[in-house]
């Protein structure tokens, strides 16, 4: 072998390693979360408990994404291998720093269960580089915790060092942004959030997701009245998901005969959110507007929303077709026909951005993604419109003519979950909001 071959392969082992020197730490360095909320925090340990974050292994959703398409995708193709231990830098961390990867199975109950612990996050002392991004945090696990405020009253357990980067939304993006094999940006949660109003206006993501109130941070300490509570709500908490967009309709005329047309037009404002909507597992998740007409005698129209012709718009429009055939690599099928794109009533909108594997086919497998596609999503506080034409049938009723719009979401497209077997709960479909108007129809 020619030097050079051997120092790019070289090269190329030094840039898939991690930030971390594995093997460094051992399980044993790390506290277990039981042992921080057994006597002192009980409170934030309970929250934490309800949370994704003690749930980031353990999740059915996740052990299935993570067992039965990256790791069998991950053995197959050489450019995805590193995924094996990379998607453990996030959602079992010890595991990951200690090199305990893959780790056993959820219901082998070993420390990979811990998740994102306490001790995760509070032996963070930094990143790596500029950006915050793939795990590149640096770790010091010890007698020392590393967290936004010193209390007043000294911890018979550890010493505190205050930390100006865990009071930043720049601490959570070291693993609320993701970059895939192929370079492509498939987690963008924190970047959307700081090139949005919010980090702008100071507003950081703990804010919003460690919501602060009156409480005590430990057992024996004071009642802090900003005291940050540990509940990390997000996709899984329906009523955080609730109310993020507002809707209001209004038709052009407030009176129509049959025969005429209506038009109708929604707009849809994103009062709630950080970041954009949907965020995150953007590749599984897809919000949509359902807009129906009901006449007098309760006959219900469905109305496929007007196009407006920007480029990949097609993707942002419910249809019948099969998508996400790369699954079939890890489930060695070939030539996997895929399973349907969208399952949700076709016309209707959808407010998603689609990612492409590197044969251009849309796919939920973050990892194997190559590029993006049209990011009709709703960016922080950005108002969206939408029309509906609707040419009044002959036979419509006379009478109030209701028009109805609901806002849905989905954490994963139902189809896939059925064809992987996720639990319903994965795919339910969540009212985000709702609105409805109405002209008369006389003769
Ligand atoms: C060490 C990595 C790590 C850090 C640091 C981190 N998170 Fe997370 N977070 C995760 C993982 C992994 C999940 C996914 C859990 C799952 O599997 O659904 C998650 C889930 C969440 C969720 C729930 C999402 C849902 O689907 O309901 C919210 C909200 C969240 N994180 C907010 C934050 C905030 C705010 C910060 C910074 C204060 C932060 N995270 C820091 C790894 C991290
Ligand atoms: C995903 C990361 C994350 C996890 C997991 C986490 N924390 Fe925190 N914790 C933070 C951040 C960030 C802050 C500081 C927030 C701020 O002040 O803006 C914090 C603050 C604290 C504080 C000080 C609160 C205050 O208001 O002064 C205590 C105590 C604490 N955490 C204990 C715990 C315990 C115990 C657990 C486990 C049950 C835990 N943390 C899990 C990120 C985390
Ligand atoms: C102004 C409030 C606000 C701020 C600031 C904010 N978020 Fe959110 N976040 C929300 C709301 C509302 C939702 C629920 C709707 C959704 O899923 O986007 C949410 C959802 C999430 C989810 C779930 C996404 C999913 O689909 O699994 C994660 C993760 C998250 N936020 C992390 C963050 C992080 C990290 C930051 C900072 C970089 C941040 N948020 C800043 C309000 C906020
Ligand atoms: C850079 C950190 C990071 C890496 C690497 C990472 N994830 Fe995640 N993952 C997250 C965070 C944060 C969330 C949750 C919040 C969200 O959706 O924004 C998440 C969410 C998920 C979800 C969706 C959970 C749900 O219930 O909706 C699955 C499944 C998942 N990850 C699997 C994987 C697999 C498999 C890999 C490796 C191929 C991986 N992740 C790599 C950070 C990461």
């Amino acid at each position: 072998m020619g030097t050079l071959t051997l120092s790019i392969i070289i090269l190329l082992t030094v840039v898939a390693k991690p930030a971390i020197a594995q093997e460094a730490f051992k399980y044993e360095n790390f506290k277990k979360p039981k042992y921080c909320g057994a006597a002192c925090h009980n409170d934030f340990y309970v929250q934490w408990q309800q949370s994704m974050m003690s749930k980031a292994y353990t999740h059915h959703w996740d052990e299935i994404e993570y067992f039965e398409l990256a790791v069998p995708h991950a053995e197959k193709d050489e450019k995805v291998a590193e995924v094996k231990e990379g998607c453990n830098g996030c959602h079992a961390p010890i595991s990951f720093i200690v090199g305990d990867v893959p780790p056993p199975r959820p219901e082998m109950n070993s420390r990979a269960n811990e998740s994102v612990s306490c001790e995760v996050c509070h032996s963070i002392t930094g990143y790596e580089g500029e950006v915050p991004f793939n795990f590149n945090y640096t770790v010091n696990p010890g007698k020392t915790k590393y967290s936004s405020r010193k209390s007043e009253v000294d911890s018979p357990a550890h010493e505190i060092q205050v930390s100006k980067l865990h009071k930043s939304g720049d601490f959570c993006g070291i693993c609320h942004n993701e970059k895939s094999p192929y370079g492509v940006w498939v987690k963008s949660t924190h970047l959307e959030w700081k090139e949005g109003p919010y980090s702008a206006e100071g507003v950081q993501c703990q804010d919003c997701h460690m919501p602060k109130t009156a409480a005590r941070t430990a057992s024996m300490g004071a009642i802090y009245p900003d005291a940050r509570m540990h509940i990390f709500n997000g996709a899984h908490d329906n009523g955080k998901i609730r109310g993020t967009v507002e809707i209001r309709l209004y038709p052009d005329i407030d009176e129509a005969e049959p025969g005429e047309e209506v038009l109708l037009t929604a707009t849809l404002f994103n009062q709630k959110t950080g970041h954009k909507f949907p965020t995150g597992s953007v590749e599984d998740r897809i919000v949509w507007l359902h807009v129906e007409a009901i006449d007098a005698n309760g006959k219900v129209y469905h109305l496929p929303v007007e196009k407006k012709g920007f480029e990949g718009e097609e993707y942002t429009i419910a249809s019948d077709v099969l998508a996400y055939q790369d699954m079939g690599i890890a489930k060695e099928i070939p030539d996997f026909q895929g399973v349907q794109r969208d399952a949700i009533p076709v016309g209707n909108r959808i407010f998603r951005m689609p990612y492409f594997d590197p044969q251009g086919r849309m796919t939920i497998q973050q990892w194997n993604t190559a590029s993006l596609g049209v990011d009709y999503r709703f960016a922080p506080r950005e108002t969206k419109t939408e029309t509906f034409k609707f040419a009044l049938p002959d036979d419509i009723a006379i009478g109030e003519l209701k028009f109805a719009a609901k806002l849905n979401y989905q954490k994963l497209v139902s189809s896939v979950a059925k064809y992987l077997n996720v639990p319903a709960e994965e795919s339910e479909i969540v009212l985000v909001n709702e609105q409805v108007t109405s002209i008369e129809i006389i003769d």
